[in-house]
């Protein structure tokens, strides 16, 4: 592949985008632009705009934050388009077709629908080009709460117990009978928190299933797990290795207006802190460890995940997998792995030789 004098590897780094963790990608991508070593590697910056317009990004990563509770936005500016041919693999076009860039490897710091669930992969592999983190069929399972729960059952791996609820608004007795109060009513493609509600009361039910349903047609209704929450990052090697960092243990997760880890407790309201390393016991630290790698496999995954849990009385269960997780300066997976050892520049660097390496 041909590189420029430099020398150096060119990163596209994609972000934005249609979902409703638009701005939360704007926010990771302005950390992750700002800690690639730029002795090594040029940044190709690609902004997809809330309507879903790729445009050229933001050279200045210090745009990319939040300032006084206001999230950043991809604005319209000159559109750019992918070649979806292999003979021009990793180059994106002005539309009067002359090159802006063309990129050794694609790094989508994309969060949710049309970024992280193997549509924009999908795009890519058309074209032979590198990119970081899973591929289709990891991303796109891991984006949907029904079936990435569908394979960790698969797997053998703990869960809770749901309901999926397609062209309907409300649940059967039975089904009320085997999940119980409250329940968490979530859009079953979603991320950040977003159109999710925990219900109390089954009179509350329907409201909760039409918010959750503005984000996606299929609704997921899950029993409440009451157990701290934690979370592992999962890393793979260029050359294949799969390592476990160190759990993290999140604290003040329901010290929000909403009572669990919502939008605004996230990344907001400054109230959750995290414990990391998690301060639980030697055997389920190494457990929750060994339950996110087989997790990470039961997914097909490539290069990273954040694998989410519940530690209950009862042990670990399984909440949720992130197949392009937070990359914000207050995110989880780099500060698990700044703890594990592996600073957030060396992280992004073994993300993106395992993108190029891989087989
Ligand atoms: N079944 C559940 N039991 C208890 N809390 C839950 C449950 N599901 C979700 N939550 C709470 O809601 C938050 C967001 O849910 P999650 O499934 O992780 O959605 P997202 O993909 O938007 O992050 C969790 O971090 C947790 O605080
Ligand atoms: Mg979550």
């Amino acid at each position: 592949m041909s590189k420029p004098s430099s020398g150096k590897i060119r990163v596209a780094v994609i972000y934005g985008g249609r979902s409703s963790e638009h701005a939360v990608s704007c926010v990771s991508a302005g950390a992750v632009i700002s800690h690639l070593d730029a002795d090594k590697y040029e940044v190709i910056p690609v902004g997809i705009t809330v309507d879903g317009a790729w445009v050229v990004g933001e050279s200045d990563p210090g745009v990319l934050r939040i300032v006084d509770r206001r999230m950043p936005e991809v604005e319209h500016r000159e559109e750019v388009r992918p070649s979806l041919d292999p003979a021009h693999r990793g180059e994106f076009h002005y539309s009067d077709g002359s090159l802006y860039a063309a990129a050794d490897v694609i790094f989508p710091v994309l969060h949710g629908r049309f970024g992280e669930d193997g549509t924009v992969q999908g795009m890519f592999a058309l074209s032979d080009v590198p990119v970081v983190g899973p591929g289709v069929l990891a991303s796109a399972a891991g984006m949907d709460k029904e079936f990435s729960k569908k394979l960790m059952v698969a797997e053998g791996l703990p869960v809770g117990r749901e309901v999926i609820l397609r062209n309907r608004f409300e649940l059967s007795e039975a089904e009320k009978n085997l999940l119980g109060l409250p329940v968490f009513v979530k859009p079953a493609r979603g991320g950040s928190s977003i159109g999710i509600s925990r219900v109390t009361d089954w009179a509350d039910l329907r409201a909760a299933v039409e918010l959750a349903r503005m984000h996606d047609e299929k609704v997921i209704v899950e029993s409440e797990i009451v157990g701290v929450e934690v979370e592992c990052g999962v890393l793979q090697y260029p050359e294949g290795r799969i390592v476990a960092s160190v759990p993290a243990l999140l604290e003040g997760t329901g010290a929000g207006e909403g009572g669990f880890y919502d939008f605004d407790t996230k990344y907001l309201d400054n109230v959750v802190s995290a414990e990391i390393p998690a301060s639980l016991d030697a055997a389920t630290t190494e457990l929750i460890q060994s339950l996110a790698v087989e997790t990470f496999q039961a997914l097909a995954c490539e290069g990273l995940a954040r694998v989410d849990f519940f530690v209950t009385a009862d042990g670990p269960v399984l909440n949720e997998i992130n197949t392009m997780p937070g990359f914000t300066p207050i995110s989880m997976y780099p500060q698990v792995f700044a703890a594990s050892g592996v600073g957030y520049e060396e992280l992004l660097d073994i993300l993106i030789q395992q993108a190029l390496h891989r087989a």
